[in-house]
Formats: C-alpha cells, sequence, structure tokens
C-alpha cells in the first residue's frame, strides 16, 4: 500500500489508532453491512470525494464503508479540536486514505488542511458545517465544474446552505443529512445528550446531582440535553427565543426563563442554540462563582469567549483536562469547557458509535443515491429519499433484535381510502 497525500500529527499513532476504530466498528452494524454491500458493487468506481469532517474514529469508518465502495478520498477535519490524531495516523498509515488534520492546529491551518483535501478535485463534497462547500464557492471556484453534488451532516450546515441557495450562490445539489429523522432524532438527541454531559464529566468531573443545569436552545440537541441532565438528578432550567419550543420545555416540566434570570442561578450552562452571544458580559458579571460553561453548539460564537479574555483579571489555562478557568474582578471563577468550541467533540469524544451508525448509514446511502441522482437535481438544498431514511431504522432495529408489527391488507386499504366516516 502506497502512503497517500497527508499533514497529520504523528505517525507513530496508527497502531493505536486502528485499535479504535475496530473497537467503534463493533457498534456499527448497520453501517457494516453497508459496507460489506458496497465492497461487492462497487457504488464510487471513479468518484473522488473530499470530506471534511470530525475526525473520528465513527468518521473513519464512514471514510472506510465509502473506500470499500471504489471511491478515493481525501478527508480534513470540521473542527480544530475535534481531531483524533491516532485516528488520522491510523486511516493514512493502516488504511491507505488520504487525511489532513491535526489536533489543535489554528485556523491558517485549519483552512490549509480544507484545501488540501479540495485539491482531490471532488466530483462529491461530505460537510460538517458547511466550511468546505462555502471554501469551494469563494476561493476554489475553479473546481465548481466537477462538482457533481454532496452532503451535509448537521444544523448549522443545513442553515447555511439554505441560505447559500436563497442567494443563488449554491451551484451544485446538497442533501440535508441533518433533516432525516434517523439523524437528528438519534444523533442531535441522544448523541449531543449523552456526549455533552461526558465532555463536562471528563472536564471538571463535577456531580450534577442537585445542581442546577441551564440549557440554552430546545432543539433536538437541547431536548437530548435537558433529558440526559434531569434524569442525572439536575434541577434543570431551559432558555428559548421560539414561543413553541418553550411551551414545549414547560409541559416537559422544566423552568423556562431569559437567560437574564437563569445566569444568576445557573451552576453548569449549555448552549445549544446555533446562535451567537447566547452568554456574553451581562451573564458573566451575573454568574455564580464556579460557575461552569460549555457549547454544544456548532460554530464556538454561542459564548463570548473573547469578552473572557479580554475582561478577566487571570486567566488559569487547562487547570483541567479542556478546561480553563477565568478570574473576573470581584475574584469570582468561571470555568469554560474546549475554549467555547464543540464541547462534546473538544472534551469528550463525540457522539458515541452507536448513533453514529444510523447517521454516518445516511451520508452512505444518501452518497450512493448521489451518483444515480445528482444531475437530474440541479442545484439546492435536498431532502435524502424517505426510504432512505426508514430502511436505516429497519437496518437499525434489525441489528438490535427488535420486530415490529406489519400493516394488514385492512389496515393498508384503510390508510389509502378517505371514504371511512365515524
Ligand atoms: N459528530 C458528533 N459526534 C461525532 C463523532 N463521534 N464522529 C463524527 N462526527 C460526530
Amino acid at each position: 500500500m502506497s502512503t497517500p497525500r497527508h499533514d497529520i500529527a504523528d505517525a507513530s499513532l496508527a497502531a493505536a489508532g486502528r485499535m479504535r476504530i475496530e473497537w467503534a466498528e463493533r457498534s456499527m452494524p448497520v453501517l457494516r453491512s453497508i459496507r460489506e454491500r458496497f465492497e461487492i458493487n462497487k457504488p464510487f468506481a471513479g468518484i473522488k470525494i473530499a470530506a471534511c469532517m470530525h475526525v473520528t474514529t465513527e468518521t473513519a469508518n464512514l471514510m472506510l464503508a465509502l473506500k470499500a465502495g471504489g471511491a478515493e478520498i481525501a478527508l480534513c477535519a470540521s473542527n480544530p479540536l475535534s481531531t483524533q490524531d491516532d485516528t488520522a495516523a491510523a486511516l493514512v498509515h493502516e488504511y491507505g486514505i488520504s487525511v489532513f488534520a491535526k489536533h489543535g492546529i489554528d485556523r491558517d491551518g485549519y483552512y490549509d488542511h480544507i484545501n488540501a483535501a479540495l485539491d482531490i478535485a471532488p466530483s462529491q463534497v461530505f460537510d460538517d458545517g458547511c466550511d468546505l462547500v462555502n471554501t469551494l464557492h469563494t476561493t476554489r471556484k475553479e473546481l465548481l465544474p466537477g462538482v457533481r453534488g454532496g452532503c451535509e451532516e448537521t444544523t448549522t450546515g443545513v442553515i447555511r446552505l439554505h441560505q447559500m441557495a436563497k442567494d443563488g450562490a449554491l451551484t451544485f445539489p446538497m442533501i440535508a443529512i441533518n433533516d432525516t429523522d434517523t439523524k437528528h432524532m438519534f444523533d442531535n438527541r441522544y448523541g449531543t445528550g449523552q456526549s455533552t454531559l461526558d465532555a463536562i464529566f471528563r472536564a471538571t468531573n463535577t456531580l450534577l446531582a442537585g445542581k442546577v443545569v441551564v440549557v440554552a436552545g430546545y432543539g433536538y440537541c437541547g431536548k437530548g440535553v435537558a433529558e440526559r441532565a434531569k434524569g442525572m438528578g439536575a434541577d434543570v432550567v431551559v432558555t428559548e427565543i421560539d414561543p413553541t419550543k418553550a411551551l414545549d420545555a414547560t409541559m416537559q416540566g422544566y423552568r423556562v426563563m431569559p437567560m437574564e434570570n437563569a445566569a444568576k442561578i445557573g451552576d453548569v450552562f449549555i448552549t445549544v442554540t446555533g446562535n451567537r452571544d447566547v452568554l456574553s458580559h451581562e451573564h458573566f458579571l451575573a454568574m455564580k462563582d464556579g460557575a461552569i460553561m460549555a457549547n454544544s453548539g456548532h460554530f464556538d460564537i454561542e459564548i463570548d469567549v473573547k469578552w473572557l479574555e479580554d475582561n478577566a483579571t487571570q486567566k488559569n489555562s487547562k487547570i483541567r483536562h479542556q478546561t480553563d478557568e477565568y478570574v473576573m474582578r470581584d475574584g469570582r471563577r468561571l470555568l469554560l469547557i474546549a475554549e467555547g468550541r464543540l464541547a462534546n467533540l473538544g472534551a469528550a469524544e463525540g457522539h458515541p458509535a452507536a448513533v453514529m451508525d444510523m447517521s454516518f448509514a445516511d451520508q452512505a446511502l444518501a452518497a450512493e443515491w448521489l451518483v444515480e441522482n445528482a444531475d437530474g437535481l440541479g442545484a439546492g438544498v435536498f431532502d435524502v429519499p424517505t426510504e432512505i431514511d426508514k430502511e436505516v431504522a429497519r437496518l437499525k432495529l434489525a441489528s438490535m433484535g427488535v420486530n415490529i408489527d406489519e400493516l394488514t391488507p385492512a389496515q393498508e386499504k384503510y390508510l389509502n381510502s378517505w371514504d371511512h366516516g365515524s
């Protein structure tokens, strides 16, 4: 096996990375069955894929499925803190996949890596947050004619893509993986719910029972975080700007209030809104000594870290794993996890493999569908076909040994008719 183009931190980590990739694979039965089929059918023969995703053991298994299907791949990181250097090393040196990713890389290096991945001249793109697609449409326009389509993984990326499409900027079809039920109802809820708390525990080892946990944003991610925190005995407060979501949180039994009020009572703050300045100076000034802040929204804009950097009298960097302590003028100490970046991937390992199994099965099947269907779609943002979503759910249930009922012919007829009254 020849060594592919790469820029990674440490080749000597490859063997350790391979062991962890294989460990994740054990919990990804749906993706495994797809990989086995791809190995035979080779749906990606002749297809070059540039992927900008979190370089984790779970993503590694997606890349291996695509490679088994005949794709040539260049992978770069979608977040500087989520890169697992051992995974990157294994992909390059054990599996022959081109990777450009180093944990903790600075902004310039991050974009150099996106450009290096784009140098493959992709016909398909995989994005997680839209940075690669954005780069393609701004500084690498010469590659646009060769791109037939792509997939976007996350809520934030899908929002950016809709904006691009609205402005007439997007030049090819992008499939919104996030919008499948088997992605957002599971990955966003159970994945973000568990992995965000995992990050807080690894970083601070705090006890959640009896604490006031403020969850900003009650989308699927917020629901997951709130449910898990409640399950661990926390007193959960939700903040929202959407009246329906706020009502839902209230009915679910959470206290709902503006952040201005929540800031005074929270012990732990978790932002999952997708918007900027959710925690800013007026909140920092009101928070209790020892308050913990973590962001699990895609970008590091939800907590105004710059204000903390500029106004704290002292910063105790990395007083624990991925935890910075900012000392305020009045002596209060505020704790920030993973520099305000995606905490679940910065301070923990992201979602467990069992949940990424579904999200990445959606990715793999949508990419296969694109090979046949991209040219008929035109530019825009498209849903994953419902059959793919249902197929992933069916395969996951089968892997869990769960059986369900089937419609009887009479039930099917009833559902397809309109002439039965009461
Ligand atoms: N997004 C959230 N968790 C992830 C993981 N474990 N791997 C890749 N992307 C992710």
